[in-house]
């Protein structure tokens, strides 16, 4: 849990992590970006919620979906952006993490959304961080990734209903490199889920994490009548030794095939956080298919984004 994240008062002040993030926030959450989503399919599709205020987006690894979705939720609420080009930047020359933050405040920025290799990146610049100055992670290391398991949550929700305590979800894949198995767990306990199952080879599956839910070595029995399948992307970048065969030893083992996917339910969603490798953890017939809500995953983001945008800067 990240004490940083809230105010004295019980205020989500940053979102760090959705560790220790209350049921009743995450709901209030879903709630927000329900409405707010609504708003993407009128005509003018704008809210003057943010007008007046500048969000920077403070990427140091690579993204499409976090970093654009996040650009498009400020804008839909009338907030300045900043794609602060850290290539080009004087981080370049030495220049701290602390002491950029610092300089980008003393332009009168609002709110920073941090995406960093190192765990605790955004957790230390939000210790750092000036009164009124909110920070989001945008996913640090194999850390937290909490906008992905905060949309992940809100499409479940969208699928599934209220009741989260009768599903059955399974994760699957590289659960040591992700973040976003990390921050879905949070929220899917908190969230009331009792079946959750966590599936990994051997050496893709984090020790500490077997007291969160049922731990399954194979693929096949972790999908049997679940209602949610969550596919993770294999993260090579992150892995400094070979940790898999080969693609294909990979793909014949775990990947989510149609045949496999028959033995969920008739109608579970599957899911996967992007970027998807295919034919590797999964089947394009599948992810280009009727069960999957890969795409609408994409299109929440931008809900939930704005919502989480609102709540810290207005509330
Ligand atoms: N899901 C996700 O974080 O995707 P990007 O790396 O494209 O932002």
């Amino acid at each position: 849990m990240s004490a940083v994240q809230f105010s004295a008062d019980g205020r989500l002040r940053h979102l760090i992590t959705l560790e220790g993030v209350p049921r009743a926030e995450l709901e209030a959450l879903i709630e927000t970006a329900a409405a707010l989503r609504q708003t993407a399919l009128r005509p003018v599709n704008k809210l003057p919620t943010l007008r007046g205020r500048t969000v920077v987006n403070l990427f140091f690894e690579p993204s499409t979906r976090t970093r654009t979705s996040f650009e498009l939720a400020a804008v839909r609420l009338s907030a300045d952006v900043i794609n602060f080009d850290v290539g080009q930047s004087s981080t370049k020359k030495g220049e701290t993490l602390i002491d950029t933050l610092r300089t980008l405040e003393a332009m009168r920025c609002d709110l920073f959304v941090v995406r960093h290799k190192e765990n605790g990146t955004p957790a230390l610049l939000a210790e750092h961080a000036q009164a009124g100055v909110a920070i989001v992670n945008g996913g640090d290391g194999n850390h937290a990734h909490p906008t992905q398991g905060l949309l992940d949550a809100f499409t479940i929700h969208r699928h599934k209903g209220d009741d989260f305590s009768r599903l059955s979800v399974a994760i699957v894949g590289d659960i040591l490199h992700s973040r976003v198995a990390r921050s879905d767990i949070h929220a899917l306990k908190t969230l009331g889920v009792r079946d959750l199952r966590l599936a990994a080879p051997a050496q893709l599956l984090v020790p500490e994490l077997r007291s969160v839910g049922q731990v399954f070595d194979n693929i096949d029995e972790a999908i049997e009548g679940a209602d949610v399948v969550m596919m993770l992307r294999l993260q090579k970048e992150r892995m400094d030794q070979a940790l898999i065969a080969s693609d294909a030893a990979y793909y014949a083992e775990w990947g989510l095939t149609p045949e496999r996917l028959a033995r969920a339910r008739p109608d579970a969603i599957v899911m996967h956080p992007g970027p998807m490798n295919r034919e590797v953890e999964i089947a394009s017939e599948v992810a280009d298919g009727p069960q999957s809500v890969i795409l609408e995953q994409v299109g929440n983001g931008v809900a939930m984004r704005m919502a989480v945008m609102s709540r810290l800067l207005t509330a």
